[in-house]
């Protein structure tokens, strides 16, 4: 029952909807939804960025103050700080961040934070999503426990996900609608509410079946994007070592139709 009416909610666009992180991707997905027509709350835990959103003024590259501006007039997309809206909420996603520690550790503490305050104001039919970058197992391990404690069956009273974010800071080709989402959920319920959830608003859903699946395609992408950037920054040094020019290299090895794609050389790893 919880999930039919949940699922109706969401086809209806009537879904409350909550992004908790209104950074480089929480705010751009904020827009998104309110774009799709759903009512959208953004949670920070930074008064300055919730005070510029409810002025309507973005302060993220990819998102015009023109864009945002008349989704906030039109009421569609406000701001707080203070999580007790998710009282009235139907979906939330975390968009936190989770930086590494000087031993290379994720720093976890962000999601632990976020997840203990939407916890405190945990409520039968909700949809929670983690989209922050993390180790295969956190959703299930980490998030599912400290959910579970309010005595709601996960798959049943309320819906659990995991979805890589794949957000390219800059991009002018690809950003947050047409970037295809993958999402795998706790339980194939999970699963399907979180499917239904993103395909209101972005162009192309991937469903995978568990959130470990999901958690570890994103340390695929990462991992094979900074061995190559890593790889092609090596194979510049010694293009220069030896006056070859490597932008020519790269020009015509991309040419090869299978079996390669290009990366170029630069001074980070990518992402913002
Ligand atoms: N930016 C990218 O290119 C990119 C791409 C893919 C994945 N990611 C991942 O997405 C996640 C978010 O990254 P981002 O770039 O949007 O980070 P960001 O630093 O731009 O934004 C995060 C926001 O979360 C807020 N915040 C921190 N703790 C909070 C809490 N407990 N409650 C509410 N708000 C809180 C911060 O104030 C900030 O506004 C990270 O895990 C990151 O690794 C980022």
């Amino acid at each position: 029952m919880t999930a039919q009416t949940l699922a109706k909610k969401i086809s209806s666009r009537e879904a409350r909807v909550g992004i908790v992180g209104l950074g480089y991707v929480g705010l751009p997905l904020a827009v998104e939804y309110a774009k799709a027509g759903f009512p959208v709350t953004g949670i920070d835990l930074s008064a300055a960025k919730t005070i510029m959103v409810n002025a309507g003024e973005s302060y993220i590259g990819d998102i015009p103050t023109s864009e945002l501006a008349p989704l906030v007039a039109s009421g569609k997309l406000r701001a707080t700080t203070d999580f007790s809206v998710i009282r009235d909420l139907d979906t939330v996603n975390i968009c936190v961040p989770t930086p590494l520690r000087k031993t290379k550790d994720p720093d976890m503490s962000f999601i632990v934070a976020a997840t203990q305050e939407i916890a405190k104001y945990f409520h039968p039919g909700l949809l929670i999503i983690l989209e922050s970058t993390t180790y295969p197992g956190t959703t299930d391990e980490l998030l599912l426990p400290m959910l579970e404690k309010s005595g709601l069956k996960v798959g049943v009273d309320f819906f659990l996900c995991f979805s890589p974010e794949r957000v390219d800071p800059g991009n002018p080709k690809f950003q947050t609608k047409n970037i295809p989402k993958v999402v795998g959920g706790t339980t194939p319920a999970c699963t399907e509410i979180g499917r239904l959830f993103y395909a209101q608003a972005l162009e192309n859903v991937v469903p995978v079946s568990s959130t470990q699946v999901a958690e570890m395609v994103k340390l695929l992408e990462n991992t094979f994007r900074m061995i190559n950037i890593g790889l092609v920054n090596e194979i510049a040094i010694m293009c220069n070592g030896m006056d070859i020019n490597v932008w020519e290299v790269i020009e015509a090895a991309a040419t090869k139709p299978f079996g390669f794609m290009p990366f170029y050389p630069g001074p980070g790893l990518g992402g913002h």
